[in-house]
């Protein structure tokens, strides 16, 4: 391993997309920091990024809904010469789960956005450092309209793609990319149990443009790039029709 090789934290490194990604970076020689809940998952990951690509590897505990172990985690990238960043983790129980028990929904809102927004800003005093390091935050285009079928999760996606947005403001000046996914659905634990799913790719082929996104630093891309169209149709229908929509 180069000692200027990049190191790419992983915030949710047990999620199907994350692990795909983390293959690619280790595939270019990237050192890995895998932070997720489930550390013994993550050991058994990080053990198989070793063996198929000799990659250097640590695991690190992170809740995003424990603000406490979040300063933790900015220390250990702190200590990285080249550090970058992917924000993978979410939550996105089933919408009339969350209408028979709001709380849920609450918990929802907490994880994907409060705790999107505690552990990043714990990190943008780091990333501000290190002119060229990049970010990706996975949205999605449930993020772009409200719809009946999944406004809580959608909400979560929204306000994290304004978040992406004053990020990547902010980093620009320190010469940091930040880069907005918004995925489609792909096949991943979120998705396993959705019926009448429509479009679903696989999750390589995300985690393909995810990394092609943050080595070209884009702003904002869709995965698959035919959702841009999609949602730009979508958010153009009328609200008063919007709201007869049984979508
Ligand atoms: N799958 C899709 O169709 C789809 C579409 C659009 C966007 N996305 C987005 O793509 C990203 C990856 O999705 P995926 O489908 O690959 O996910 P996934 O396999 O369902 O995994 C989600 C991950 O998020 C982690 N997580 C949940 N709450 C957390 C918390 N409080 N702290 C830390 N980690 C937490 C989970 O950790 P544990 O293992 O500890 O539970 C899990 O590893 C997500 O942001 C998702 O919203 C997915």
């Amino acid at each position: 391993m180069a000692a200027d090789a990049d190191t790419w934290l992983v915030l949710g490194a047990s999620a199907a997309l994350a692990r795909a990604f983390a293959r690619r970076a280790a595939d270019k020689g990237a050192r890995l920091l895998l932070a997720g809940r489930d550390t013994a998952d993550l050991a058994d990951a990080a053990a198989d990024l070793r063996t198929r690509f000799a990659a250097d590897v640590d695991v690190i505990a992170f809740d995003a809904t424990a603000p406490e172990t979040h300063g933790a985690v900015a220390t250990r990238l702190a200590g990285e010469k080249r550090p970058n960043v992917m924000l993978a983790f979410a939550t996105m129980p089933a919408q009339r789960e969350m209408e028979h028990d709001p709380g849920l929904a609450a918990a929802t809102l907490n994880a994907n956005l409060a705790g999107a927004a505690a552990i990043l800003l714990h990190l943008l005093p780091v990333l501000e450092s290190r002119r060229g390091a990049r970010v990706v935050i996975v949205g999605s285009v449930a993020g772009d309209r409200g719809r009946r079928r999944n406004y809580v999760y959608g909400a979560s996606k929204a306000g994290l793609h304004a978040l992406a947005s004053g990020c990547r403001s902010r980093l620009h000046r320190a010469g940091v990319s930040v880069t907005l996914v918004k995925a489609g659905p792909f096949d991943s634990a979120m998705t396993f149990t959705r019926t009448g799913l429509r479009g679903v790719v696989t999750v390589e082929r995300v985690a393909d443009d995810c990394w092609r996104a943050a080595q070209r630093r884009r702003s904002v891309v869709y995965s698959p790039a035919a959702w841009r169209w999609i949602m730009w149709a979508v958010k153009a229908i009328p609200e008063p029709l919007f709201k007869r929509l049984d979508i």
